[in-house]
């Protein structure tokens, strides 16, 4: 984990919601999965955690945790504000070297947290579909994006699957895929836990708390993203 600054240098619409690129130094930019808390020198008594949506060199595209923001990014943020960023943070996806067929699915949530996978997924010829309700924008040409109802049909295809949801939601969701798997020939599943984050782990503060088959975890330092077979 890293301190240091970093600048906005666009705002982005993106799957419906405001988001952000930032430049910053590379060894703050949060890996997939991974998030960032960011503090921007107003009066908000809590840094804004922010996943990254996709990265190049010297800059990271950035979205807002949902938890935190029923808006996207602060309103206030704007081109060239400088900011101070903590990160990267937590544990992220882990693609598998064999994967080849990779499925991402968002339950019920934008898919921005899940985009980080994209690059890396094509760049090794994988091919990838996106799963979701919700509205999915400016996905490349090469991925394919099915709607909820084909779930069961991309997890058969899929040797590897990278989830997005709510911990409200995990329950049930955990339950519906432990069906789906039954039937499936993927080797690997990982699930991102949506959950607020409010110290990054430093205070040990347990309100990211989630059960998982070894007790409780924190979604914050051992998470947001777990192994579907730790659910
Ligand atoms: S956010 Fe405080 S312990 Fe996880």
């Amino acid at each position: 984990m890293h301190t240091g600054r970093g600048r906005i240098v666009e705002l982005i619409l993106q799957d419906g919601q405001r988001a952000a690129r930032i430049s910053c130094p590379a060894e703050l930019i949060p890996a997939p999965g991974q998030y960032a808390l960011v503090s921007d020198g107003s009066n908000a008594p809590l840094p804004v955690p922010l996943f990254v949506t996709d990265s190049a060199p010297d800059s990271v595209a950035v979205a807002p945790w949902r938890h935190f923001t029923a808006s996207p990014v602060p309103d206030h943020w704007m081109p060239g504000i400088e900011i101070a960023l903590r990160a990267p943070l937590g544990n992220g996806f882990k693609l598998p070297a064999s994967a080849r067929k990779i499925a991402l699915v968002a339950f019920d949530v934008p898919p921005s947290r899940l985009r980080g996978l994209i690059r890396p997924a094509l760049s090794r010829g994988a091919a990838v579909v996106f799963v979701g309700d919700l509205p999915v924008e400016n996905l490349p040409d090469d991925v394919e994006a099915q709607p909820m109802s084909a779930l069961g049909e991309v997890i058969e295809w899929a040797d590897y699957a990278a989830f997005d949801v709510t911990r409200e939601d995990l329950t049930g969701w955990v339950e519906r895929l432990r069906e789906l798997n039954q039937a499936s020939t993927w080797k690997e599943a990982q699930v991102f836990i949506q959950t607020p984050v409010t110290c990054g782990g430093v205070a040990e503060c347990g309100v990211c708390a989630i059960v998982t088959k070894s007790g409780w975890k924190m979604a914050c330092k051992d998470g947001p993203v777990f192994a579907l077979g730790e659910l």
